[in-house]
C-alpha cells in the first residue's frame, strides 16, 4: 500500500532519526510496531519502504538500487520507492511506502492511525 496517498489526518508522523544518521547514499534499517522499514536518501530526498519483499516475505536488506527502484537480491524483483509498487516478477503484490518529513533535524515517517 502507498501510504503516501493517505491525508495528513490519517496519519501520525512518527519520529525515527536523526538527519544526519541518514546521509545522503545512505540506507537506514528502523522499526516501527514490529514492522521493518528501510529509509533511503537518495539525492537528499528520503524515501521509506516495508523492508520486505513480498515475493518470500523476507528484508530486502542490502538490495541494490536502481534509479528509483530497489531491486530483491534473490530473484531480482523491483520495487517503486515512490509507491512500493511491485514493477516486476516474480514478485506480484505491492510493498508499503510511507511518507517521510524532516522536522527539527529528526526524521519522521507517516505511520496509518488506527482506529
Ligand atoms: S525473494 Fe524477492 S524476488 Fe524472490
Amino acid at each position: 500500500m502507498n501510504y503516501r496517498l493517505l491525508s495528513d489526518d490519517q496519519l501520525e508522523y512518527v519520529p525515527l532519526a536523526d538527519a544526519a544518521e541518514l546521509p545522503v547514499g545512505e540506507r537506514l534499517f528502523v522499526t516501527i510496531d514490529n514492522s521493518p522499514i528501510v529509509l533511503f536518501n537518495i539525492a537528499g530526498q528520503i524515501f521509506a519502504i516495508e523492508d520486505t519483499c513480498s515475493h518470500d516475505g523476507n528484508p530486502l536488506d542490502d538490495a541494490p538500487l536502481e534509479g528509483h527502484a530497489v531491486i530483491c537480491p534473490r530473484h531480482g524483483a523491483r520495487f517503486d520507492l515512490h509507491t512500493g509498487r511491485a514493477l516486476s516478477m516474480p514478485a506480484a503484490a505491492d510493498i508499503a511506502a510511507y511518507p517521510v518529513r524532516v522536522r527539527d533535524g529528526q526524521i519522521e515517517i507517516g505511520w496509518p492511525k488506527t482506529g
